[in-house]
C-alpha cells in the first residue's frame, strides 16, 4: 500500500513563547481545558511508556485520573506488566496527541504509588461491576478463556452480594512526578512550534526546541 497520499499539513495554531505559563503544570493546564472542549472524556487518554531494568520498553494506552501541581495520576493493576515495570525501573513517560487542535504534550519523569487514601478514592468512586473486574482480574496473566473470567466475575458477585467490596492491595493510582515536559505545536511545512519545561534546582528552564 502506498502511504504517501497520507500526508497532512498542520495549520491549525501556534505556540508562542510570551503565551508560555512559566510552570509546564499550568501550561498543560491551559492546553487539556481547551482540549476538553472539543474531544469530551477523550481528553484523558494517554500514552504510556515503561521499561524493564534492562530498558527494554513497552507502551500502552491508560486514562489521566488527576493532575495537580504532585504530577499526574492513572490508575491500575500494580501486578500487571505495566506495574512490575514499574517497581524495577520507575522512570516512565506519558503521551497525549490531541489531533483535533494537532497539539502533542511529552510528560517524563518517575512514578511513585499515590497514597492509599487517594487509591481507596478512586476504587470507591467506580460503579460496583467495574471493582469487581478490578478485583477479579489478574491484569497481563493468561486465561483461558472469557467464560473462566465471566464465571470469576459472576461468583464474586454471588459471594459478595451486599457487601461492600474493599479496593484490593494490588489495584491503585501511580503518579508520575514530572522533570521533563514538552509542548509541541504543529505548524505548517513542518516547522512545528516545541517548547521544552526541564526541572531544575532554581524552578523550571524553558527552551525552544527545533522541530
Ligand atoms: C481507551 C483505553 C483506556 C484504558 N485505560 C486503562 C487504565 O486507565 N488503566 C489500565 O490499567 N489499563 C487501561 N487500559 C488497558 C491498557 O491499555 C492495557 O491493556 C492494560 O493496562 C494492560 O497493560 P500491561 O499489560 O502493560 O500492564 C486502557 C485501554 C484503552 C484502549
Amino acid at each position: 500500500m502506498n502511504l504517501d497520499q497520507f500526508r497532512k499539513e498542520y495549520r491549525l495554531g501556534e505556540l508562542k513563547d510570551d503565551s508560555l505559563e512559566p510552570d509546564p503544570i499550568l501550561q498543560f493546564a491551559g492546553w487539556f481545558k481547551h482540549a476538553a472542549e472539543i474531544l469530551h472524556e477523550e481528553v484523558t487518554t494517554m500514552i504510556l511508556a515503561t521499561a524493564t531494568a534492562e530498558g527494554k520498553p513497552s507502551a500502552r494506552i491508560v486514562l489521566l485520573k488527576d493532575f495537580d501541581e504532585r504530577g499526574f495520576t492513572f490508575i491500575t493493576n500494580y501486578q500487571g506488566r505495566k506495574g512490575r515495570e514499574l517497581e524495577e525501573n520507575p522512570y516512565a513517560a506519558i503521551l497525549f496527541y490531541w489531533n483535533e487542535l494537532e497539539r502533542q504534550v511529552r510528560i517524563e519523569g518517575k512514578v511513585e504509588h499515590v497514597s492509599d487514601a487517594e487509591s481507596d478514592d478512586y476504587f470507591n468512586k467506580r460503579p460496583t461491576e467495574s471493582k469487581i473486574s478490578a478485583v477479579i482480574s489478574p491484569q497481563s496473566q493468561p486465561v483461558e478463556s472469557r467464560q473462566v473470567l465471566e464465571d470469576k466475575w459472576v461468583n464474586f458477585l454471588k459471594d459478595n452480594f451486599g457487601k461492600e467490596i474493599q479496593r484490593p492491595h494490588y489495584w491503585g493510582g501511580f503518579r508520575l512526578v514530572p522533570d521533563r515536559v514538552e509542548f509541541w505545536q504543529g505548524r505548517i511545512n513542518r516547522l512545528h512550534d516545541r517548547f521544552l519545561y526541564t526541572r531544575t534546582k532554581n524552578g523550571w528552564k524553558i527552551e525552544r526546541l527545533a522541530p
